[in-house]
């Protein structure tokens, strides 16, 4: 494959083709395997990621690239085949997350930054010859309309980190996936979410030309604009969709070449439906596709449970969620699809 930044950049946006988001940390990982009564040990982490790297299916078809976790990245298969060269195999593209995750922002009560840039240079160079060809940051933005969260400085320091993070990959010859997450969990209304995602934004690419990095080898990983969770409302996906498309036509260039959603706590056929709705309004001047992390992968580890005679059933289960975003991505998923399988 070419290794030019915007054929990088469009192969992880190719038709129909998404992200598996697999760089859960050790904590978050954790965490999942603890809703399945898995243990989290080094072997079962790779045997859940080896289980869904093998679908043959999902990952030819379906899946471009797949994000990954420093541990997975240098991971060998139960077989002693690295877990990249089963990517790689299959023709998908790995990646890697290289934030060290969110912290409190001092002197701003309820924002974050994320941290990780000390060190960068290096470990892009290291994770590059790891065979990674992209990489993912992710800033979180919460809101808290009460306690005035996110601040200004909030957005000013998460989209100047992710600015610098992104000119770091351009030179390593890595494509940045720059996710800046205005995050569902509050009690805030789809049209607050709008306002904070789109000063996010502004933002963001203002940083982004500033720092020269060159748009058409980037990919955006937003949220999508949608109510709060604790606002006890459900959006519809056409609701859904047309603000979240007003949004990025107001603020986000043409030359980005895709937009890969996160699905941020999104129910598993939620967040295919959206993503649906989203393309079925097209054509737009980007690609817009997936790249979930928990919206892929809560039916595989429910089907798989850490059991080896599970395996076959996970397979499927992932493929069956894999399947269904492609449809998404390419606005042709329907509901009684979701029966059939
Ligand atoms: P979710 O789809 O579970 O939000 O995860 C995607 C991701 O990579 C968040 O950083």
């Amino acid at each position: 494959m070419s290794e030019r930044l915007e054929d990088i950049a469009a192969a992880i946006v190719a038709d129909g083709k998404g992200l598996l988001a697999a760089d859960e940390s050790s904590g978050t990982i954790k965490k999942r395997f603890d809703v399945i009564g898995v243990e989290s040990t080094a072997d079962n982490r790779r045997d859940y990621r080896e289980m869904m790297f093998r679908s043959k299916e999902a990952m030819t078809k379906y899946i471009s690239g797949v994000i990954l976790y420093d541990e997975t990245i240098r991971q060998n298969a139960a077989d002693g085949t690295p877990l990249v060269d089963i990517i790689k195999a299959a023709g998908a593209i790995p990646g890697i997350k290289v934030d060290a995750g969110a912290k409190p922002l001092a002197g701003f009560p309820g924002d974050t930054i994320t941290e990780g840039l000390d060190g960068l240079r290096e470990r892009l160079a290291d994770y590059y010859k790891l065979g990674a060809r992209f990489a993912k940051w992710r800033a979180v933005i919460d809101i808290d309309t009460v306690r005035g969260v996110p601040s200004a400085n909030s957005i000013a320091s998460n989209t100047h980190t992710l600015a610098r993070y992104a000119a770091l990959c351009q030179e390593a010859g890595i494509v940045p996936i720059v996710e800046p997450e205005v995050l569902m969990d509050g009690a805030h209304s789809i049209d607050v979410c709008y306002d904070v995602s789109k000063a996010t934004l502004v933002k963001l690419y203002d940083e982004l030309y500033a720092a020269r990095v060159v748009l058409e080898g980037s990919i955006l990983k937003p949220n999508m604009v949608i109510s709060g969770k604790k606002s006890g409302r459900t959006d519809s996906p056409e609701e859904i969709a047309e603000k979240t498309i007003k949004l990025f036509r107001e603020v986000v260039p043409a030359a980005v070449p895709g937009i890969a959603f996160l699905s941020g706590g999104q129910e598993d056929e939620e967040a295919t439906a959206n993503l649906n709705a989203i393309n079925a309004i097209g054509p737009h001047p980007w690609k817009l596709t997936f790249s979930y992390g928990r919206a892929l992968q809560a039916a595989p580890q429910k089907a798989w449970s850490g059991k080896a005679s599970n395996v076959a059933a996970g397979q499927a289960a992932f493929t069956h969620r894999a399947h269904m975003n492609h449809l998404a991505a390419l606005g042709k998923w329907q509901p009684a699809l979701e029966k059939a399988a």
